[in-house]
């Protein structure tokens, strides 16, 4: 969806930015809301849903209805998602690989993990190949410490596994006019040709199971939801290369500390990435856009708005677990009972825990991975 207005919302899966109207994201993109009862089939097979299904940040898809029925009739599924390594991962990228983690284990299936160093060297005028590669294997340690393994992940590099994605890649894009790509993602005549002919190899992850095991399953991919026009071309192909079409489920943004738009690497400064420091943390959450208002008074006398505070967004999508803390949170926050550097300090204490962990996981990870088979 391109638009030229300045403050108008636009997601595509290289800008997302303005007020994000989800509902319209639904109706425009064509996807469908995930409804109470696909929740309850869900809960079937999982148990307690996750909280990134219970506060409704994922929220939409294309065939999860169809992946459960083909479940029920005994055909699993494979789970595919990504990473276009243009920079270190920030928390917002951990939001759907967290959810893959918890579908992977509830589900017990084979995870699929592109990591588009090609795609980023392609589409951003000023990196160099060599820096791409290396943010992807800076990234590997990221999604190694979120606890995936080897067994069951399968991370491809393109540019280091090209020769196992090229003939599907060719096949997708045979099936792949110019002006579908050209409808889909707005090219333009001074639009590099390597990015024109990228997306035909983000659909492959979607079909590569079979090619590696026989077996011709489905893919489901958790992503947020910018990712959705690159499966609308691969759904199109899917059935005339004999594949399914891959499902989705699709998630909010984590908004960036300032205002509008999701947490975007090219904004350091109202990023959190995997590997700040605890002090740059504290700083980054304290300059924080909030939901509080001008003066102390006005807070306790008004209350403050969490709906549009990005303190609280934070809390919602990982760091306060706990459904029943989080509604006290906003009624004393709505209440003016809670002033905004109260929420300030809890957060970044959370944070900082939880990156201290991370960050140990992500040393450790460093002598994994060829365990993954990644060639660096
Ligand atoms: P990339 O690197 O832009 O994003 C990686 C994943 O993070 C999601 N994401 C977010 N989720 C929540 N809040 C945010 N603020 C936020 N920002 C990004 C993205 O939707 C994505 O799931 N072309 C892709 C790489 C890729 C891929 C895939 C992604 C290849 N195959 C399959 C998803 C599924 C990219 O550049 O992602």
């Amino acid at each position: 969806m391109v638009d030229e207005e300045k403050d108008e919302m636009i997601v595509t899966p290289w800008e997302v930015r303005g007020e994000i109207d989800y509902a319209r994201l639904i109706r425009e993109f064509g996807t469908e809301p995930i409804t109470e009862s696909l929740l309850e089939r869900i809960a079937k097979h999982t148990g307690e849903l996750h909280l990134q299904l219970r506060r409704r940040l994922f929220f939409s898809h294309r065939d999860l209805d169809i992946i459960l029925d083909l479940l029920d009739k005994g055909t699993k599924f494979v789970l595919y998602t990504g990473r276009g390594p243009s920079g270190p991962v920030h928390i917002g990228h951990l939001v759907p690989w967290i959810f893959t983690k918890y579908l992977q284990d509830k589900f017990d299936t084979r995870l699929y993990f592109q990591m588009t160093d090609d795609e980023k060297f392609v589409v951003e005028d000023k990196l160099r190949l060599e820096e791409t590669k290396n943010f992807g294997y800076e990234n590997a340690l990221d999604l190694i410490a979120l606890g995936f393994e080897p067994e069951d992940t399968f991370m491809i590099f393109d540019v280091d596994d090209i020769d196992l994605l090229y003939d599907i890649a060719l096949k997708v894009a045979k099936r792949t006019t110019y002006s579908t790509a050209k409808a889909t993602f707005g090219f333009r005549d001074s639009t590099n040709i390597g990015w024109i002919f990228w997306p035909a190899i983000q659909a492959v992850p979607c079909f590569i199971h079979e090619k590696l095991t026989g077996e011709n399953v489905p893919a489901l991919i958790p992503a947020a939801i910018d990712q959705d026009p690159y499966w609308r071309i691969t759904r199109d192909v899917a059935p005339k290369l004999g594949y399914y079409k891959p499902a989705q489920i699709h998630c909010r943004f984590l908004p960036g500390l300032g205002t509008g738009g999701k947490m975007s690497a090219s904004e350091p400064e109202t990023s959190i990435y995997t590997t700040d420091s605890p002090d740059a943390v504290k700083k980054k959450i304290w300059n924080a856009y909030t939901g509080g208002k001008a003066t102390v008074n006005e807070q306790e006398k008004l209350g403050g708005d969490p709906n549009i505070c990005t303190i609280f967004q934070y809390l919602l999508y990982l760091f306060e677990q706990n459904d029943e803390e989080l509604v006290e949170r906003e009624r004393s926050c709505k209440a003016g009972e809670t002033l905004c550097g109260h929420c300030k300090d809890e957060l970044t204490e959370k944070v900082n825990k939880f990156l201290a962990e991370h960050q140990k996981k992500r040393e450790k990870a460093r002598s994994r991975l060829a365990d993954f088979h990644i060639k660096r």
